[in-house]
């Protein structure tokens, strides 16, 4: 495997210091919004965003539902915590590289945060979520990890990385008990806050049914085609990690499949069957249930920062 080409991290943490003010420059917790979710600018207060296309190394998201600028800011009660905020971020399916897609990570870490919040849209697998519910995921399935592209395949962007990255706790205990500390102050329901695990795939296809099933199977509560990555280089990094997926559409019909033999031959037979008939999910069904419940991944991300303890 070839080497990296350089990348441009000096010059790009130059650029987004020279357009911030002094209490902006030093973030403390980075924020990745996932389709539909970049709503959170608004829990951002004194923001100052710098479009990706000014930063060195940085790729234009083209994904509609996506903005692309890094949202700078505080939030959360009183001073507030100093933020950055990344409005749309970049998949392996759009064509971009994967030292690409987690580069912001990366800048993210050289500017010093310290806790790494990642939000995504994801199709439910576990047929006890419905849409809407929000899953604080507590581990992953990384089908292309195990298929030989791992994003952090290749030599190592910094020295002071460990070349074999443990994922055992890679999202944090004490974040994810705060995320449930969180509902609970916002009164939320019980049902609304649920833990899983989510498969990561590439995309851009969705799911066929019996894709579905065999992640279902294999463990997984929900999938998605995004947020592994940059879960992989934020531990790398040494960041804490909280990943939130919005449940936008369900993958998996409970009662199985539906089988056209057994409806012509009950039909036939002067029958009538009602099998069930599995979802077609549309992006724009997932951003429309990212509209009508982002508000509530929003506030949930805005009281654990708020809560995050100082170190
Ligand atoms: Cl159903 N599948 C995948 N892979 N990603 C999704 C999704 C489904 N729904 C939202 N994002």
């Amino acid at each position: 495997m070839s080497q990296h080409p350089e990348l441009p991290f000096a010059a790009a943490i130059e650029v987004i210091k020279s357009l911030l003010p002094e209490t902006l420059q030093k973030p403390r917790v980075g924020i990745v919004c996932g389709s539909g979710l970049g709503g959170i600018v608004d829990c951002i207060r004194d923001v100052v965003l710098v479009p990706y296309k000014m930063i060195p190394g940085f790729a234009e998201s083209t994904v509609p539902g996506h903005k692309s600028s890094l949202a700078f800011g505080l939030m959360g009660p009183g001073d507030g915590v100093p933020v950055v905020a990344m409005l749309g971020r970049f998949h392996p399916y759009e064509g971009h590289h994967m030292r690409t897609v987690v580069y912001p990570v990366r800048i993210m870490a050289k500017l010093g945060v310290t806790e790494v919040i990642i939000t995504n849209a994801a199709g439910g697998l576990n047929p006890k979520l419905s849409v809407g519910t929000i899953v604080v995921i507590h581990d992953h399935l990384a089908l292309p990890n195990m298929t030989g592209m791992n994003p952090l395949l290749g030599p190592l962007t910094s020295p002071r990385h460990q070349r074999f990255i443990p994922l055992s706790d890679a999202y944090s205990p004490s974040l994810r008990r705060l995320v449930f500390l969180a509902a609970h102050h916002l009164s939320l329901d019980p049902s609304a806050l649920a833990e899983g695990t989510y498969a990561w795939v590439s995309g851009p296809t969705y799911e066929t049914p019996a894709e579905g099933r065999f992640l279902r199977l294999a463990g997984a509560d929900v999938v998605g085609m995004s947020t592994v990555p940059e879960v992989l280089a934020a531990r790398e990094e040494g960041l804490n990690v909280m990943a939130l997926s919005l449940v936008t559409n369900a993958v998996v019909i409970p009662d199985g499949y539906r089988s056209i033999r057994e409806e012509v031959l009950a039909e036939l037979a002067g029958k009538r069957v009602e099998l069930p008939v599995a979802d077609v999910v549309s992006h724009e069904e997932v951003l429309e249930i990212g509209k009508a419940k982002g508000e509530v991944m929003m506030k949930l991300v805005e009281w654990v920062v708020g809560s995050i303890p100082c170190n």
